[in-house]
């Protein structure tokens, strides 16, 4: 699958491995470290983290005794909302490549919007950018409103954004924007939600008649189809899947391809249904989750 450019012209593999609670929330070890040494054999190269998964540990240990050379990776990590502010940001930042045995990272985000917060954040990356830790500044579950106030400072603009997005929230007002900004969407809990999320898989968008249908057309999996919608529209993926028949059939997505009536169906599935936090009402709850040291 070919890579997709962003404004800053670096090149970005669309299909990421997302991981967020391999195993349980939070879990750091053994079987973590293994899980992404299956998923880089099977030929993942763009990884997504966050200081508050608490396994940025696990992602770097796999990368080292992968032996593959660094350069040939795509790493993302985030940084929590406790952590934003200049001071902070910088802090942060630091600890997030210890933990990750790294010089830099591809791309650092801001994990969710805090407007009074986000000038003084931005900055520091700006920073952390010039002192070359980070190759390119992005954002996570910005709204319109957020992105405007950003880009009314920033010096370097955001190469992306990461949403909730699937066949139920499929989010195309925030899309069309980012378009125009020229800011790629990238697409978190694209099958509709892990683990971590208690939400029944007949109530994901894998069950929905309308996927299966076209999974059973075309003989690929449910969890295909949708990527498979995302990736047409110019989208960035990252779905986590602990199994490994899930995670080699993630990364096979170029046999098929759906065509415009296809795509209409699964856009018109929406239901604006969030599985997980709401930029305009996460930031108390968020603020009392601590990263893990
Ligand atoms: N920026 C943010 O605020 C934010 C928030 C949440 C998540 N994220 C990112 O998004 C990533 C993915 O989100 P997520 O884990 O919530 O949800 P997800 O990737 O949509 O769903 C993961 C679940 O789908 C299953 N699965 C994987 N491939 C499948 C397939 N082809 N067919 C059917 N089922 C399949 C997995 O099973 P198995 O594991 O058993 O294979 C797992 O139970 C996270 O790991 C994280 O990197 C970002």
């Amino acid at each position: 699958m070919q890579n997709i450019e962003l404004n800053n012209g670096m090149f970005i593999p669309p299909i990421c491995y997302g991981t967020c609670a391999i195993g349980q929330w939070q879990q750091d070890d053994d079987y973590v470290v293994e899980t992404i040494l299956t998923a880089i054999k099977a030929g993942y190269r763009h990884f997504d983290t966050a200081s508050l998964y608490g396994n940025e540990r696990s992602l770097g240990k796999a990368i080292k005794a992968s032996g593959i050379a660094r350069e040939e990776f795509f790493i993302v990590t985030k940084l929590w909302d406790t952590q934003q502010g200049f001071q902070q940001t910088l802090q942060a930042c630091e600890e997030s490549l210890v933990r990750l045995q790294m010089d830099y990272v591809d791309l650092y985000l801001i994990h969710w919007p805090v407007p009074q917060k986000t000038q003084a954040t931005w900055q520091a990356m700006e920073q952390l950018h010039e002192q070359g830790k980070i190759r390119a500044l992005g954002l996570s579950n910005f709204r319109e409103s957020d992105i405007t106030q950003l880009l009314s400072f920033a010096n370097i603009k955001p190469v992306y954004n990461q949403l909730e997005l699937h066949p139920y929230l499929t989010q195309e007002a925030l899309c069309q924007f980012c378009n125009e900004q020229d800011i790629i969407v990238s697409c978190w809990s694209p099958l509709g939600t892990g683990t971590w999320n208690e939400v029944p898989v007949n109530e994901k968008p894998i069950a929905d008649p309308t996927i299966v249908a076209l999974a059973k057309k075309y003989n690929v999996s449910a969890g295909q189809i949708i990527l498979k919608w995302d990736i047409q529209q110019g989208r960035i993926v990252m779905p986590k899947a602990e199994s490994e028949i899930n995670m080699r059939n993630n990364l096979a997505l170029d046999h098929f391809e759906l065509d415009e009536q296809e795509l209409a169906s699964i856009n018109r599935l929406n239901k604006n249904h969030r599985y997980g936090g709401d930029p305009d009402t996460t930031y108390a709850d968020n603020m009392a989750i601590d990263v893990p040291a």
